[in-house]
């Protein structure tokens, strides 16, 4: 089987509906044809400040979403990153050999770094993307499915894999980035036209996974649309609605095209309603779910370190290869 790679920060205590359709809801699928590794990165999560404590409890609720989204931990290696120590060690020989002006060129770092001003900005944060491509190297990984928001990090990661290749000779396998179109940029409700995310400043747009099925409800009915009237899919001029309608086709599994002919003829208030009812009927299992799975604790972690094991396996293979090449000497 194909081996695919892919993970999630623990950086808020649920995750956003972007994450699961952009995300999880894919390797749901992936992992019945591929070897899967998906990890929980609690290691990047610390690249902007975090509070210990919410950061604990945040990175076992997130392997509680994993679980409960369908991610099963005896078919696909469901794992902490910090766990697997190797990933740290990576990330260092591939700072070294990593342009300064290149790692300067990626556009989340440029996002963040402006926000945040320089001095609040870490030196971990410029440091994200070698740590994201010690990730996928280390697992010899084929394809890498994330959401468009990713794609630079996986094209970095392949770039600084050949150079690898290319100066110490074969060692890494180059990862293709593999992204679903239709799904690779959910949009936060009250701003259509930026992508939903767990840092973002207004939780208005935000739909968690694990929010009370009336929050989520009143969020959607809400949500910004726009002035015309007719549900119609156009991205251009109606970025609200197509951004409704792409969500209530996933989740619903249902054609764009069969819902433009539902709703034809009925207001938006209707498509809110009736993707509010689908959307609280996806999550309210999963929501009891991670739920019952976070009444066991003992038994979540359990899981977690018999995953890290099986990936500590293959990660630190990856890394002595990798030491070796470098020329570092192997301590006897
Ligand atoms: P993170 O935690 O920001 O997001 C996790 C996954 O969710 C996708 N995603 C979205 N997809 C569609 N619409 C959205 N609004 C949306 N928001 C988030 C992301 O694209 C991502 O696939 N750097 C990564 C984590 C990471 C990783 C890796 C991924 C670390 N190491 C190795 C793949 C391979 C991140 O911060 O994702």
């Amino acid at each position: 089987k194909p081996r695919l790679y892919s993970g999630m920060q623990p950086s808020a205590d649920s995750l956003q509906i972007g994450n699961y359709i952009g995300a999880l809801l894919n390797w749901k699928a992936l992992q019945q044809t591929h070897d899967a590794y998906f990890s929980i990165v609690d290691l990047h999560a610390l690249t902007v400040a975090q509070d210990p404590v919410k950061l604990r409890e945040n990175t076992r609720r997130t392997a509680a979403q994993y679980i409960a989204s369908g991610i099963d931990p005896s078919v696909s290696t469901l794992y902490v990153q910090s766990h697997v120590p190797a990933h740290a060690q990576l990330a260092w020989v591939l700072n070294t050999i990593t342009g300064f002006g290149e790692a300067s060129r990626m556009t989340q770092f440029k996002d963040k770094s402006a926000r945040q001003g320089s001095d609040a900005t870490t030196v971990g944060l410029f440091a994200y993307p070698m740590l994201m491509a010690a990730d996928i190297l280390l697992y010899d990984t084929e394809i890498v499915p994330v959401g468009e928001d990713q794609r630079q990090h996986v094209e970095l990661t392949r770039d600084i894999a050949a150079r690898f290749n290319a100066r110490f000779g074969q060692t890494f396998t180059v990862p293709e980035v593999a992204i679903v179109k239709e799904t690779a940029k959910i949009y936060d409700l009250q701003n259509p036209t930026s992508k939903m995310s767990k840092s973002a400043e207004s939780h208005a747009g935000v739909i968690w996974l694990l929010d009370e099925p009336a929050v989520t409800a009143k969020k959607i009915m809400r949500a910004v649309t726009d002035a015309e009237g007719g549900v119609v899919f156009d991205r251009e001029n109606k970025p609200g609605v197509a951004n409704l309608l792409t969500i209530y086709s996933v989740l619903a599994s249902r054609s764009i095209q069969s819902l433009e002919d539902e709703y034809a003829g009925k207001g938006y208030g209707d498509l809110k309603k009736g993707l509010a009812e689908v959307v609280t009927g996806t999550f309210g299992p999963i929501r009891a779910r991670v739920l019952e799975l976070l009444d066991d604790p003992a038994e979540l972690d359990r899981l977690l370190a018999q995953n890290a094991d099986r990936a500590a396996g293959v990660a630190n293979e990856t890394l002595a290869r990798a030491y070796d090449r470098v020329g570092l000497l192997p301590r006897r």
